[in-house]
């Protein structure tokens, strides 16, 4: 029988890290990290973990940067941002607000040159905000082909999650890109040791899931 497009074939132990997971969410900052080779699965898994995050209500920003935009300077930022409320952003102190409108091109630049701190804090305020209204889930799909500017910020990000209901839902392939900055950054966070999971998929198999990130 044909396997329709929305029937998820197996994985009984991925999908339950990936719901425990998202749960886990509402007690505190947490990542977790689907890595695999090309076409094992990965994206089913990481829009199923969305799905589940948009039953319970929480709020959810997605991203799925793709090779040929992986050199434009905030693509991602800018997707995972669309959906975020102006009166948000208009919450953010001037400075931050500022910078984040030029760098997701709103604003004309003033000739100044932008200060990704700034950036980079804005996008901290932001999701604070928006995790004190619900929990919130960060979802990246095809990490690999982040762009370098999203990833600094989002390592920022991750850095100074401290007890927010915000969690990264990351789906990567191993081999490309520079995936250790997500553990980099996770280690520098102030200590949770839950919500943290790395899975290895493999095809189909039942029992991929695997430790925590060290
Ligand atoms: N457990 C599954 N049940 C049913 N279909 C699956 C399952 N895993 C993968 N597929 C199907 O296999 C194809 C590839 O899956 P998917 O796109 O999730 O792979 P991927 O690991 O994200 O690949 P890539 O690295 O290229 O992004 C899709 O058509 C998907 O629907
Ligand atoms: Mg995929």
């Amino acid at each position: 029988m044909p396997v329709q497009a929305h029937t998820i074939v197996g994985r009984a132990v991925e999908r339950e890290v990936v719901n425990t997971f998202i749960g886990s969410i509402e007690r505190g900052p947490a990542i977790m990290v689907v890595e695999g080779e090309s076409g094992i699965g990965k994206s089913v898994l990481w829009r199923e973990g969305l799905e589940i995050a948009r039953r319970r209500s929480f709020v959810v920003l997605d991203c799925r940067p793709i090779q040929a935009e992986a050199q434009l300077a905030f693509t991602a930022l800018g997707d995972l941002l669309d959906a975020v409320p102006d009166d948000v952003f208009a919450g953010l102190p001037a400075p931050q607000r500022r910078a984040l409108d030029v760098a997701l091109l709103r604003a004309e630049p003033d000739g100044e040159e932008l200060s990704h701190r700034a950036v980079a804090v804005g996008v901290v305020g932001a999701l604070c905000a928006l995790a004190r209204t619900a929990p919130l889930v960060v979802g990246i799909d095809d990490e690999q082909w982040l762009d370098a500017a999203s990833q600094r910020v989002l390592a920022f990000v991750l850095r100074r999650m401290r007890e927010e209901r915000i969690g990264v839902l990351v789906a990567r392939r191993p081999d490309v890109g520079s995936g250790p900055w997500m553990r980099a950054s996770w280690t520098g966070c102030c200590g949770h040791t839950s919500g943290r999971a790395w899975v290895d998929g493999r095809p189909h198999s039942s029992s991929a899931a695997r430790g925590a990130i060290p």
